[in-house]
């Protein structure tokens, strides 16, 4: 297992392991993909100003997210439809979270019911959800996830629409037999399951992109953030912030925290980097709101890069499929390990004994 060092070797044996259908859905940006590797190599151009003499013999990673202790500032970001990449699917993340006493953020679009994460894994679980043209079965969704021990719902605003995939129209992406989303199930709404059937032609939707065709409420405002609150005493985060006045809206509207994203590159492509975007945003409302980041994070150097810039937290999506996909829990545990290890290494090395001591002066510009 020695040639498995850093989330590069991880990404590379978990790709292989996947089908091609799961690949092709998992590795994809939208359109010429410019964001999504764009989000990775911001981080390469930002050069750290490292302390010295500080004595960093003892540290700690801990920190709080929305009020709940956090034992270091990397979490999970909801990406869809787990058991793809393994049998166990979002369970198997779960633990690896639990494990490591990071919070997870599990999709609606789970192929683990939102029940079984929580109660089987133990982890701080928090739900993903969108807010449907069904508004009773957004409702149904929040209730669910409030009954199930969730401890915040996070929005992702950045979809009224899906953005322009060619890799899952190419691939006819689709759901394999057997497989389903069963946070659908029971509920008592129109809001339909995403299709397994194979749509194959050039031009052809993938099933992902009906699922969201049949479903998602592309007219939503801020009115409909100030609602989806009202439904729930869990704290809100808004996922898919890019813009300070976009972050103000969001504290002045009652979310606790925002996830600064570009949905991986998966939405608008030539959308800016996130880690372009999260300066401005922490200096308008990093006093008041928990800014959270996602995007290209890969080395330990990335999230510190990101503290330094206001964040709280970064969160990982594609690296924790890779890791699932090669080695299901055990996989994801090294994932959320090696990063543990590469961060604390480079707080020690910027001089920064905890995560309040990594300040903007470490950066170098
Ligand atoms: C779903 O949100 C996706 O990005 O595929």
């Amino acid at each position: 297992m020695n040639h498995i060092l850093n989330l590069t070797d991880i990404e590379r044996v978990g790709r292989e392991k996947l089908p091609d259908n799961a690949r092709e859905y998992y590795i994809g940006g939208a359109a010429d993909e410019i964001t999504l590797h764009a989000n990775s190599s911001a981080f390469h151009q930002i050069f750290l100003r490292p302390r010295i003499l500080t004595d960093v013999s003892v540290r700690t990673l801990a920190t709080t997210l929305l009020e709940q202790p956090c034992a270091m500032p990397i979490g999970i970001a909801p990406t869809a439809m787990q058991r793809l990449a393994h049998p166990e699917g979002e369970l198997a993340t779960a633990r690896a979270a639990q494990n490591l006493a990071v919070p997870m953020i599990c999709s609606t679009t789970a192929t683990v019911a939102i029940e079984d994460v929580v109660k089987q894994s133990n982890a701080n679980v928090w739900f993903q959800v969108y807010v449907y043209k069904d508004r009773e079965a957004t409702r149904q969704l929040v209730q669910r996830a409030a009954e199930a021990g969730c401890t915040a719902l996070v929005l992702t605003a950045d979809t009224p629409y899906l953005g322009k995939r060619e890799r899952e129209a190419r691939s006819g992406f689709h759901l394999p037999p057997g497989m389903d989303l069963p946070n659908y199930r029971g509920l008592n709404t129109s809001a339909t399951n995403v299709p397994q059937s194979k749509a194959k032609s050039g031009l052809a939707q993938s099933g992902l992109a009906q699922h969201f065709i049949n479903n998602i409420d592309s007219s939503l405002t801020w009115s409909d953030v100030e609602w989806l609150i009202a439904q729930t005493s869990l704290p809100v985060v808004v996922k898919g912030v890019m813009r300070p006045d976009d972050a103000i809206m969001a504290w002045k509207h009652g979310a606790k925290g925002i996830l600064v994203s570009n949905h991986g590159g998966r939405q608008l492509d030539t959308a800016m980097p996130s880690i372009d975007a999260v300066l401005p945003i922490a200096e308008a409302v990093g006093e008041v709101l928990d800014v959270m980041l996602d995007g290209g994070v890969r080395r330990g150097t990335d999230v510190l890069k990101a503290l330094a810039f206001g964040a709280k937290a970064v969160f990982l999506g594609r690296p924790i499929l890779y890791g699932l996909a090669w080695d299901g829990e055990q996989g994801v545990k090294r994932v959320l390990e090696i990063l543990r290890d590469e961060f604390d290494l480079a707080m020690a090395l910027c001089g920064c004994r905890n995560v309040h001591e990594i300040t903007r002066d470490v950066i170098a510009m």
